[in-house]
């Protein structure tokens, strides 16, 4: 298995050829002369963890090397693999040897371990909320990493804390919050909307908070009503709002159930937009909610975690007004702006409440740490040690330019309207609502048939176009109805797949 042209980590031989440092072997230690063999070997100068200049270029070619060929051959890798059981051989199962293996044969367990992923970077995939995986942020992980610089304090590394709030400050911008505001990056919508909540909560409540009620269309993501679980609301805090035919909130229904829970005695608190559903990426009315939640004192929170970055392009700008009314907004760069997963934002109105939400006040073992005019991430969100996840913004949006975004986004709303004008047309399927940005939902309508029968038939739509290999969709229910879903969102997501996807679909939708 070991190959010659790979770095081991782990032979005596190699590393000190390597290195010139020094081990006490069992061959020529004390112990062993004094056949008390099997002692592990120990260092006695520097630490086997710690690689070369060499060691560590070769790692990175030989990495390099690896996802290159992956890059190459992710257009012929099955998007959904056929595959039931595990691949691995038994051994990486085992749990970590005692002495390391080399870097090609690890790297052989992981190519194997891709064989049963789903490969949703894909340009076919349109299922869920495909994510990217830009190279260039993948990038930036390697340096954070390695650098490992300590980011939750300003004072320890103030310019790299520059560079985070650079890119904090141009989302302010975007959204078109004024300069109050500020956020934090986190590791995606569901983190973001916990923290934002909180903000709401510290904003209303300084202690009882029970009777605190929130509202929130049918088609609100579930991150919702898991981020109020996990702040402690009960179940009947959150208000659901049915949506009206396009799938945007009833406001006739959301004014009456807040007058009718304060008569009631509750505390209406926060009203939840969304800017682009995950269903049908539908956003709801913004600017009339923003004046609802004004009126009522409300704090007024937009998930715009899928559609928040086509504020970069012209026509999303023209849909999304309204988020510049937001007290808090989620964004998803691992959603809009193609990043690896692990990259979410929170940004808020007033970056006093966001600090208030999240300081505890600073313990005795950090009493060395000066506050600066950098602000400390540690004050402002759940973590203390994070995650340098500034650089993956930075280095994504200097190296390739917010144009290089706003096109390709811009792209991706022509393409969900050419896919959703063919589906459109095709008999017997059926769209709910009419696509806001790039996502939408349709419908098999089986000729003569009863809505179960339709229910299955677009199931068994989705499961035949799946079969193609080439494209890939997911299903949703909306009003107790199965539909299938187009999301025009993947980095490599183009008119080509595009039209594949939809001969694909009206192949099957006879
Ligand atoms: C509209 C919306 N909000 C929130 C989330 C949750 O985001 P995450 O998966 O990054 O936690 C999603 C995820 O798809 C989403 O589509």
């Amino acid at each position: 298995m070991h190959d010659s042209r790979s770095v081991s980590l782990d032979s005596p031989d190699s590393f000190d050829k390597r290195t010139d440092r020094m081990y006490v072997t069992p061959e020529s230690s004390a112990a062993s002369r004094n056949n008390e063999s099997a002692a592990p070997r120990i260092p006695l100068a520097g630490c086997p963890l710690v690689l070369s200049e060499k060691q560590f270029s070769d790692l990175g070619t030989e990495v390099v090397k690896f996802l290159s060929e992956h890059l190459s051959r992710l257009p012929d890798k099955p998007i959904q693999p056929d595959l039931k059981t595990s691949v691995l051989p038994a051994s990486p199962l085992a749990g970590p040897p005692e002495n390391g293996s080399s870097l090609s044969d690890l790297l052989s367990v992981v190519r194997s371990a891709t064989e049963t992923c789903y490969n949703q970077t894909r340009g076919g995939f349109m299922a869920y909320v495909p994510g990217g995986g830009l190279v260039a942020s993948a990038i930036a992980d390697l340096i954070a990493g390695v650098i490992n610089p300590y980011t939750a304090f300003g004072m320890v590394a103030p310019d790299l804390v520059a560079l985070e709030v650079e890119v904090l400050n141009w989302l302010t911008a975007l959204v078109g919050l004024p300069s109050t505001a500020f956020g934090i990056l986190t590791s995606g919508g569901s983190l973001s909307i916990l923290s934002a909540f909180l903000c709401a909560r510290t904003a209303h409540f300084s202690e009882e908070f029970h009777i605190g009620t929130i509202y929130a269309s049918d088609q609100t993501h579930f991150s919702t009503e898991k981020a109020l679980r996990m702040l402690g609301f009960p179940p009947d805090a959150l208000r659901i709002i049915p949506a009206d035919s396009e799938l945007r909130m009833d406001l006739g229904v959301l004014k009456e159930t807040i007058a009718s829970d304060r008569a009631a005695g509750r505390k209406p608190f926060c009203i939840v937009a969304n800017a682009g559903t995950t269903n049908t990426g539908a956003i709801d009315p913004l600017p009339a909610m923003a004046e609802i939640a004004h009126q009522e004192h409300l704090w007024f929170h937009i998930d715009a975690a899928y559609g928040g970055f086509f504020q970069l392009t012209e026509r999303g700008r023209e849909r999304l007004v309204g988020l510049e009314h937001a007290d808090s907004i989620v964004l998803d760069p691992h959603k809009g702006l193609f990043l690896p997963f692990g990259t979410g934002c929170l940004l808020v109105r007033d970056r006093d409440v966001l600090r208030k939400a999240h300081a505890v006040g600073k313990p005795h073992v950090l009493q060395d740490l000066e506050g600066t005019q950098y602000p400390d991430f540690a004050d402002l969100s759940p973590e203390l040690t994070r995650p340098f996840r500034g650089l993956r913004l930075w280095l994504a949006l200097h190296l390739h330019g917010v144009a290089a975004f706003r096109n390709a986004l811009d792209e991706r709303l022509d393409l969900a309207k050419v896919a959703y004008q063919a589906i459109l047309a095709t008999p017997n399927l059926e769209v709910i609502g009419s696509p806001d940005l790039s996502i939408f939902a349709f419908r098999y309508r089986a000729p003569g048939g009863r809505p179960e029968d339709h229910d299955q038939a677009t199931l068994k739509l989705v499961d035949q176009v799946n079969a193609t290999g080439r494209t890939y969709l997911s299903s949703t229910q909306i009003r107790k109805q199965v539909f299938a879903r187009i999301a025009v969102l993947g980095l490599r997501t183009d008119a080509e797949e595009v039209a594949t996807a939809i001969k694909a679909i009206r192949e099957f939708a006879y």
